[in-house]
């Protein structure tokens, strides 16, 4: 029987070699999972002997991971603004930097809730995310909005073009408590019958379609669907962006994820949009340009105090 602590040191050299650049937390997080504990238990006990079972399950996780399958698919699970959600080959990971979008989605939400006085008869804010994969999103925010007691005011919807991510985002909806608050649909970007939205969240696929085949072989096990941007990957996000126009409420934003270097050519859109638009993009935390903010110039000015 082997410990803790030398399943780490053997899972760490072959992770490593298989061309892991975080080999040794890979490691730990399969050994955590496929003994049951967290990280840190791991960690603390490198002279525990590890059953016979745990061990083969470890095995077969490195033996995944070293064919260069994410960690997230290994485990089933992803971290996300501090939450768990169930990840499978169905969904895109959902990556740290799109939790910049939900933070901002619910300083909006918020700020529309209580900047004004709200009579019986206020219509809900609405809100809508699309193309929610694993509705990390949407999830998220209906969360956060329920802590602060402001979802009994807020409608959500979230739509993906994938009958299969769908299914998995209703799992985690219901997980995550707020399936009662979270409408499901299957939509090319917007429902069509939809009234128009106060709040459109999107992360579509950004990349261009030459740059997915030198992603890192991690990207490879994600559905192309959620990846592949077009010529030059904003295909999806122009249509979105074309669809605008109709699709917000006249004081409404949207909040788009964009790649770093797209900045210039989301503003170029956004300026060509029938009627008078404000686009600014927002860094993220690593300070790339990350988030466009569009929104009719009319409301702009009524929200300057945002
Ligand atoms: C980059 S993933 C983002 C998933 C999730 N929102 C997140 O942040 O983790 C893009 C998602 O958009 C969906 N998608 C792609 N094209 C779409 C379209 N035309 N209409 C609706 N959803 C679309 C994909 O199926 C995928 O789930």
């Amino acid at each position: 029987m082997a410990t803790i602590g030398e399943l780490l040191r053997t899972g760490t050299t072959r992770l490593s070699a298989s061309g892991s650049e975080s080999a040794r937390l890979d490691a730990e997080l399969l050994l955590g999972w496929a003994v049951g504990a967290e990280r840190t238990e791991v960690i603390a006990h490198s002279e525990a002997y590890v059953g016979s079972d745990s061990a083969a399950t470890f095995e077969a996780a490195l033996v995944r991971r070293e064919a260069g399958e994410p960690v997230a698919y290994i485990r089933g699970v992803k971290e996300f603004h501090g939450m768990a959600f169930a990840v499978d080959r169905r969904v895109l990971i959902p990556r740290p930097e799109t939790e910049l979008l939900v933070s901002e989605a619910e300083r909006d939400v918020a700020w529309r809730l209580t900047s004004a006085p709200r009579p019986a008869g206020t219509p809900d804010v609405r809100v809508i995310d699309v193309g929610t994969g694993s509705g990390a999103i949407a999830i998220a925010l209906a969360s956060l909005l329920r802590r602060r007691r402001m979802l009994h005011e807020v409608t959500v919807m979230a739509v993906d073009c994938s009958a299969d991510s769908l299914n998995l985002a209703r799992e985690n909806a219901v997980g995550h408590a707020v399936a009662d608050a979270v409408t499901f649909a299957q939509a090319d970007l917007l429902p069509a019958t939809e009234p128009p939205f106060d709040l459109i969240l999107a992360n579509l696929p950004y990349i261009p379609s030459a740059e997915i085949d030198s992603l890192p072989i991690a990207a490879s096990f994600e559905p192309r669907l959620a990846l592949d941007g077009g010529p030059d990957g904003l295909l999806v996000v122009r249509r979105l962006l074309e669809a605008l126009p109709e699709a917000l409420a006249p004081a409404g934003a949207a909040l788009i994820e964009i790649g770093f270097d797209q900045g210039p050519a989301v503003e170029a859109a956004a300026a060509a949009l029938p009627g008078e638009w404000r686009c600014w993009i927002q860094p993220d935390l690593s300070g790339k340009p990350r988030l466009a903010h569009v929104e009719r110039a009319a409301a702009a000015r009524r929200s300057s105090g945002r």
